[in-house]
């Protein structure tokens, strides 16, 4: 049985009030079937951590250094991350790609460097809209995917969360369908599987704007194992709802 993780990814946003009443609510409402986290921006992470403490919700960063430590200002080591609590890293955002320049061999690193400081990466993957419509969305997210599984191996793969995030369904209100969701992921699924990856325990999300609405359907796919949430994780019962959109084992 697959584990399955609803993740928030708060983006820039927040603020210490509004994060204040977002964790409260999510910590006081009843636990989901799904294991749940939020990943905050770096300075709220003390905050985070503090308001988390007790509750089952995971805490997770947006992003982290490929390097260990040293002069490489304004980074933010994995290790540090761990010092916070956190759990889990965002690791390959297509924001992060698109605006930092970031290429599958950066995103490797840095899913190698989480995965050595004790962090669970979440290695984000994804097409644009045009090469959705050049018939190329396989080809692209299957190097973004290999650049990954070639650097950590069989073994270390398999302690990997992957989100397939379509980049023209990000923060657009225009989700991918279940069926196109779920037919990237079994494609996905099989790659992982073909580098010898333990691929039927890792945990694949989509993302690309999960809301109450579309969570249920997208969730009851058969390699959707939860979702990593945008915009709707800012609001305490849009999230809440979705993560008891997940069927239960
Ligand atoms: P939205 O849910 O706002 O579309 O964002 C998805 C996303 O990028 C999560 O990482």
């Amino acid at each position: 049985m697959r584990r399955s993780l609803v993740a928030g990814n708060w983006k820039m946003h927040g603020r210490l009030d509004a994060n204040r009443s977002l964790i409260d609510a999510l910590v006081a409402a009843p636990r989901p079937a799904c294991e749940v986290a939020v990943c905050v921006p770096f300075p709220y992470l003390a905050q985070a951590q503090a308001l988390l403490a007790g509750s089952a919700i995971a805490l997770g960063a947006q992003d982290c250094s490929v390097h260990e430590q040293g002069a490489y200002t304004g980074e933010v080591a994995a290790g540090m991350l761990r010092e916070f609590g956190c759990s889990h890293v965002i690791v390959g955002h297509s924001e992060r790609r698109a605006l930092h320049g970031e290429t599958d061999a950066t995103v490797a690193a840095k899913a190698e460097r989480a995965l050595a400081s004790g962090l669970t990466p979440i290695v984000c993957v994804g097409e644009t809209l045009e090469q959705r419509e050049q018939g190329q969305t396989e080809a692209v997210i299957g190097m973004q995917l290999d650049a990954v599984l070639h650097l950590l191996g069989a073994q270390r793969s398999s302690r990997i969360v992957l989100a397939y995030e379509p980049v023209w369904a990000i923060g657009t209100g225009r989700s991918a369908s279940a069926e196109q969701a779920q037919q990237v992921h079994a494609f996905l699924r099989a790659r992982v599987r073909h580098h010898g990856a333990d691929a039927d325990a890792l945990p694949m999300l989509y993302g690309g704007s999960v809301k109450p609405d579309n969570a249920r359907e997208l969730f009851a796919q058969p390699d959707i194992d939860g979702g990593l949430i945008g915009g709707a994780s800012l609001k305490a019962a849009d999230f809440l709802a979705i993560a008891s959109a997940v069927p239960s084992p």
